[in-house]
This record gives C-alpha cells, sequence and structure tokens, in this order.
C-alpha cells in the first residue's frame, strides 16, 4: 500500500482521544486498550506524536521519562505498520532527543537487530537488565 501522507508532529495530547489511537503495541500479546495508550502518554512526561491529519489519527509515537536533572529513558517508540519506511521514526527519535538534550543520560533497551536504527543518532550499545511483568503487559487495572 502506497501511502501520501500529511504528517505532522506534536508534543500535545489535544484533541487526541483513543478513537485516534488505534492499531499500536502490534505484536504484544496483552496489549494496552488505546485508553490505557492515551493515560501512559498523558503520564510520560515527554512525548511526540505523529499524525496523520487528512485521516485524523496518530500513526507513530515516541515517550520518554526523567528525572529533570540528570537522566532520561525512552521505553515506547512505535510507528503503523502502514506507516513505516517513510521517516517517521527517525523524526520521532530526532525530536525527543532534541526534548532531551541537557540530560547527561538518555537511555533505552532494544532488540540486537534495532541497535543500527539507533546509532544513527549516535547512541552506543550498552548492556542492559530489565523485569518484564507479562501479566501487567496490558497496564494496570483501573
Ligand atoms: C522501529 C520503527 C519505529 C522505525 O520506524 P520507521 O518509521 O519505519 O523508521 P524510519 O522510516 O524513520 O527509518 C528507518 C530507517 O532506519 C533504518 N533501520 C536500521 N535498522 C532498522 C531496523 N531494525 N528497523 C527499522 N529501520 C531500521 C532503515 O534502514 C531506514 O533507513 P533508510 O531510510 O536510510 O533506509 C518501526 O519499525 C516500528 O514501529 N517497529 C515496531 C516497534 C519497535 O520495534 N519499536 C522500537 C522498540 S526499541
Amino acid at each position: 500500500m502506497v501511502i501520501l501522507a500529511m504528517i505532522k508532529y506534536t508534543s500535545s495530547i489535544a484533541g487526541i482521544s483513543p478513537l485516534r489511537l488505534r492499531g499500536f503495541f502490534v505484536g504484544w500479546s496483552n496489549k494496552p486498550s488505546p485508553r490505557t495508550h492515551l493515560l501512559l502518554l498523558k503520564n510520560s512526561g515527554h512525548l511526540v506524536l505523529a499524525v496523520d491529519e487528512q485521516m485524523d489519527k496518530a500513526v507513530g509515537f515516541i515517550t520518554a521519562v526523567s528525572d529533570g536533572v540528570l537522566s532520561a529513558y525512552i521505553p515506547l517508540l512505535e510507528v503503523l505498520p502502514e506507516y513505516q519506511k517513510m521517516g517517521i521514526g527517525q523524526e520521532l527519535v530526532k525530536r525527543m532527543l532534541k526534548k532531551l538534550k541537557g540530560m547527561y543520560m538518555v537511555d533505552l533497551l532494544c532488540d540486537k537487530r534495532m541497535q543500527p536504527f539507533y546509532m544513527q543518532f549516535k547512541m552506543s550499545k550498552a548492556t542492559g537488565m530489565m523485569i518484564r511483568n507479562r501479566t501487567m503487559q496490558s497496564g494496570r487495572k483501573r
């Protein structure tokens, strides 16, 4: 499918309803609902959304959490499959790194296959540790 889209980048969730957040978390077995997605965007501290204005929906997003002094962590980056390979992912990372420019540490965890993607932003390979509580993958019950 060829999509010729006008993509707008925004750090505001004003006007973003759960209805405009459908289709994300591809491949997750127990995915957060669009409503939970909106909540995590609200709570993230830093966020960039890619919006296809014509289709009236979000097509990509990146989040970061930070202590506002030394460190920031980028937990989530995703572009909807039909919008991938158009430069949207790169633009989201570029814009987020600009927001986090004053930080000493900017970290993220990723699969090995993703390392070349992040290396184009001068990020370096590192070793990490993590906990994944699979039963909580869709978010805390509210
Ligand atoms: C990763 C992801 C956000 C990239 O988004 P995208 O909009 O397709 O990426 P872009 O079009 O901006 O950039 C792709 C570029 O990065 C390069 N690249 C390098 N390694 C890559 C990889 N493992 N995956 C995707 N692109 C990669 C591509 O070659 C391409 O470069 P080019 O334009 O010079 O050919 C998207 O594939 C995605 O949402 N994947 C599923 C979720 C995911 O894996 N998120 C990252 C978690 S760490």
